[in-house]
């Protein structure tokens, strides 16, 4: 793509003005944003990039693992993998309101990052991959008065007494231009498809208090989940699948027994930039399958809701 490797050749020459020699730490969540913008970071200024990949136990299943690995083997970019999900879990214990539960999060983001910097001999600027859409729905509403939405952990908030002046390459990009830089980058397709994924993670899929109970339930519901998309061929038609664990148990019939477990919902939508949403038209046999293949294989739920939301009015998101 012409256009982009413009834009690309571009960004490189703005961060080779911004940093200087001095070192950068880059977080690293696995998805799409923070990958591109650390391989396009990594292009400008080579080892004096360091990508830290921040666990705060509140990802999907096998997440961590994957993506340590992935990086490591794709790429020679020098990365820490900070496990501090004990960190996370521990201060969101009692928390039930949303936007209290993402300033917590947001906040120890910004202490564990300022940990890590502080390791990092000379580092100077936190590079960050925030989108178009991030830095205009914490602001305001287009024509309206300003209003916040949700505060994305990941922008604005960065308080001056952390020392570290941001670097976001990706900040006038919407996610399908992030997802052709990243193919102009090389990155492998894998990455570039990834469904987006919240910096809170399954925090804010978990609506009212957090436990580690509920957050091993609804990792594996979300698991089966998306292998039934991916079964059904249907990953790269949706822009975000996932399941949101309810705060309600409710009465079922199992075998010859009655349980008392969780409800769940599934949450799929499409979209272009995560501004407007629509979501996913589901056969009814998908739906019933996948409602079966969750209640049968995950300990702990027992009923299996689809939330047909648009947004707006609703959110992406639960929280
Ligand atoms: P909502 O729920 O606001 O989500 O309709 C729109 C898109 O943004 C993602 N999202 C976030 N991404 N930090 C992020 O990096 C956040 O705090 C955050 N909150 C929502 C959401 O997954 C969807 O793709």
């Amino acid at each position: 793509d012409w256009t982009m490797a413009a834009y690309k050749d571009e960004a490189i020459r703005k961060i080779r003005e911004q940093v200087g020699d001095k070192k950068v730490i880059c977080g690293l969540s696995g998805g799409v944003d923070s990958s591109v913008a650390a391989v396009l970071i990594h292009e400008a200024i080579g080892d004096q990039l360091t990508c830290v990949f921040v666990d705060h136990g509140l990802l999907r299943l096998n997440e961590a693992e994957e993506v340590v690995s992935m990086f490591r083997d794709n790429y020679n970019i020098p990365l820490i993998h900070a496990d501090e999900a004990d960190l996370f879990i521990g201060a969101l214990e009692g928390v039930s309101d949303p936007e209290v539960k993402r300033k917590t999060i947001g906040k120890l983001f910004i202490d564990v990052f300022q940990k890590y910097a502080n390791q990092i001999d000379g580092a100077e600027f936190l590079a960050q991959g925030t989108l178009y859409p991030d830095v205009i729905e914490s602001v305001s509403f287009s024509g309206g008065p300003s209003v916040t939405i949700k505060s994305h952990h990941n922008v604005g908030g960065l308080p001056e007494k952390m020392g570290l002046k941001l670097v976001e390459p990706l900040r006038e990009l919407f996610k399908d231009e992030v997802r052709a830089l990243g193919r102009e980058l090389g990155l492998p397709e894998k990455f570039i498809g990834r469904h987006p994924f919240p910096g809170p993670g399954l925090a804010i899929r978990c609506p009212g208090e957090i436990t580690r109970e509920k957050l091993d339930i609804l990792r594996r519901a979300d698991a089966v989940f998306i292998d039934q998309i991916r079964k059904h061929d249907l990953y790269d038609d949706i822009w975000q699948a996932f399941v949101a664990i309810l705060p309600v148990k409710t009465v079922g019939v199992m075998g010859d027994g009655r349980t008392y477990d969780y409800a769940c919902a599934l949450r799929a939508v499409t979209s272009v930039d995560g501004m407007t949403a629509d979501y996913y038209p589901f056969t009814h046999e998908f739906l019933g399958e996948t409602a079966t293949r969750i209640i049968n294989e995950v300990k702990g739920i027992n009923r299996c809701t689809y939330d047909i939301t648009s947004k707006p009015p609703g959110t992406i998101e639960w929280e």
